[in-house]
């Protein structure tokens, strides 16, 4: 995952034993490529802990892995180069061609995807495969600003970015809550914005290298004139209003803006691009730009003014004009301007490139005008979706579907967004992944792959190999459930948490008292997006309803899995007496009960080829719909699949 776009299986495989050695076989006369045999040293190593064997690295004999590289490419990873390769494994070793590093890089990864387990050990089985992405902009954007992201957490996830071929790293570094980066020019940003988290330069430097060394991008984003409190702490004669600021901790859209119509804005952010730009070597730089409120612009007697004399009409058009003159500011330092959907506006240069969130509208609208475009509506991961969800979405549907071809080659890709309101370092990367493989997987196969029952079942497989890139989306799970029972044995609440599912960011919003100082231990905080287990069931469940006589083993787990539901309260009551974060879910527990209960009962039915009777069906879909309706900020998943049995096999 993602799915190449031609592999031909063939006869045989590659056993992988001590004497597997990779080794970067350069054509005569071409420079050496330290980057790509560092990549080829991580591949190895990362084989080594996938398998458990203890494999050499590197080796100048010949290899059974040959990986044949054209050329390094551009110095850092570029927009639209080659990323193709080409990998065939036989008996005998395989062979990896790409004309770039980022080519072979992606190459790698393939090959430690079809790592097996078998009868004889760890191989791969023979194969051709031919692969290049369908879109050149794979990205992901991690919100470093509102829950402060450590540095060990960024380098995790691009280490598994690179596992799923994502090659842009959007990173948000400022907001109302937090300014994230040391500015050397002025301090006062990270010194009274930050709450003393922020990455120094050279970490960022690191960063940037790092994800290099991935073939992936990094491009920042400021956000700007909006979302921009924490700023204004320490420089509050940025701002439309006169202050003192404070940072925010409350979630929400601020009316904080700055001031656009005071020459001092713009030479503040001439001196801070200067300094900025030199950081992010991508041509691409992000100044947001999103949900700027009109308020302060329209209340300030200065800003009307001015807005006058420049005969802008409103606050749009005063935001246009902020934009053009950061766009020149950038512009004179080599950089594009990237921004949310919010910038596009006829006055803006065709060269600029708009992230639309708002819907696929705006992207549509921006390739019909001529400028370029990526898609994040529909990739939100904080709304905790299912993955489904996100997979059905297509950079090229929609109101893009329409586009003549000039224009939808204008839509270079889309990005994933995992902002945090609701996400701390310790669970961003269980929101983050596994679903983001299977958006990394439309972004990079060919549009025609659209299974969603093939793509949970690699995703799902793929979620396990993703542990070995450090990622701690199923590693954090189980102290987290281990610190709401005090240190008590999790097990009962181990059960819950697997048949529920965590809320996303809207109706967290809605239950309405969180802060950026509210402690995140509850089960909403620890459950996954989506519940696998629960998937399974009603995989299951359907296979039963449609047919219970051939489906035994189906019934068999459905049966093991609503006993465990059913036998589960009584001992998460007595857990919950003792544990205080637990109290909220008694009631979650026994709808579990109940429904493990319900689902026996529906077993039953079916195996004596009964119908359930009647009032039993009808008392059960009330029960049902009021469980539907979510506790505690979690979803009863476990709902499902005794509906499925209910309704007969229909979802
Ligand atoms: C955004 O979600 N405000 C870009």
């Amino acid at each position: 995952m993602p799915l190449p776009v031609t592999v031909r299986l063939a006869a045989g495989k590659l056993t992988l034993d001590a004497t597997f050695k990779a080794a970067l076989v350069s054509a005569p006369g071409a420079r050496p490529d330290a980057r790509l045999d560092a990549g080829i040293g991580r591949f190895v190593a990362r084989l080594s802990r996938q398998t458990g064997i203890t494999m050499l690295g590197l080796t100048d004999t010949p290899p059974k892995m040959r990986i044949e590289c054209a050329s390094a490419g551009n110095d850092y990873p570029t927009l639209g180069e080659d990323e193709s390769y080409t990998l065939d494994v036989t008996s005998v070793g395989a062979v990896l061609k790409a004309p770039t590093r980022a080519g072979a890089l992606h190459g790698l990864e393939t090959f430690g995807q079809l790592v097996t387990l078998d009868q004889d050990g760890f191989e791969v089985p023979a194969v051709h495969i031919e692969d290049s992405p369908r879109f050149p902009w794979r990205g992901l954007m991690m919100d470093s600003a509102r829950h402060w992201m450590p540095l060990d957490v960024v380098k995790r996830n691009l280490d598994a970015m690179a596992a799923v071929k994502l090659n842009v790293f959007h990173w948000h570094l400022s907001e109302d809550q937090g300014f994230r980066v040391e500015s050397k020019r002025f301090p006062k940003l990270q010194q009274e914005g930050s709450d003393g988290r922020y990455y120094t330069q050279d970490e960022i430097r690191g960063v940037v290298e790092y994800a290099r060394d991935r073939g992936i991008r990094v491009v920042p984003e400021f956000d700007i004139p909006g979302h921009t409190t924490a700023w204004l702490v320490g420089y509050p004669e940025l701002g439309t209003n006169p202050g003192p600021y404070e940072i925010s901790r409350k979630w929400g859209v601020s009316e904080n803006a700055l001031d656009p119509s005071r020459e001092e804005t713009y030479a503040f952010l001439d001196a801070f691009f200067e300094e900025m730009t030199a950081l992010f070597p991508d041509p691409y730089f992000h100044i947001g730009g999103d949900e700027v409120k009109a308020k302060q612009w329209t209340e300030s007697a200065r800003v009307q003014a001015w807005a006058k004399q420049n005969n802008l009409k409103d606050a749009q058009a005063i935001q246009a004009f902020f934009n053009q003159r950061v766009q020149k500011l950038l512009q004179k330092r080599g950089k594009i301007l990237i921004g949310w959907d919010e910038v596009l506006h006829p006055d803006l240069p065709r060269d600029i490139m708009v992230q639309s969130w708002r819907g696929q509208k705006s992207l549509a609208e921006a390739a019909t005008k001529g400028y370029r475009g990526i898609l994040s509506w529909g990739y939100y991961l904080d709304h905790l979706s299912p993955a489904a969800l996100h997979y059905g979405v297509d950079p090229m549907s929609g109101d893009a579907d329409k586009l003549a071809p000039e224009e939808k080659s204008r839509i270079l890709g889309g990005e994933m967004c995992m902002w945090a309101e609701y996400t701390t370092s310790e669970m961003v990367d269980s929101r983050i992944w596994p679903r983001a493989a299977a958006i990394a997987e439309r972004f990079w196969s060919p549009a025609s792959t659209t299974d969603v029952d093939s793509m949970y079942a690699r995703m799902e497989a793929v979620s396990r190999l993703l542990e070995w890139t450090g990622v701690q989306h199923r590693a954090n799970y189980g102290p987290m459930l281990e610190r709401m029972t005090g240190g008590r044995p999790a097990e009962p609440l181990r059960v819950l948490a697997d048949a529920v599912e965590a809320l996303g960011l809207g109706p967290r919003q809605r239950a309405g008292k969180y802060t950026s100082l509210t402690p995140m231990n509850r089960l909403a905080d620890a459950a996954r997006p989506e519940s696998e287990s629960v998937r399974a069931m009603e995989l299951a469940a359907a296979k039963v309803a449609a047919d219970p006589k051939g489906s035994s083993a189906e019934a068999a787990l459905l049966r093991r899995e609503f006993a465990r539901w059913a036998g589960n309260d009584a001992r998460f009551q007595e857990l919950a007496a003792e544990s205080p974060l637990l109290v909220e879910l008694r009631p979650v527990s026994r709808d579990l009960a109940a429904l493990g209960n319900a689902g026996l009962k529906l077993l039953d039915a079916i195996e004596k080829g009964q119908a359930p009777a009647a009032a039993f069906v009808a008392g059960q879909t009330t029960e049902i719909a009021r469980m539907e309706k979510p506790v505690a900020e979690v979803n009863l998943a476990a709902t499902r699949p005794v509906k499925v049995l209910l309704k007969g096999g229909k979802k």
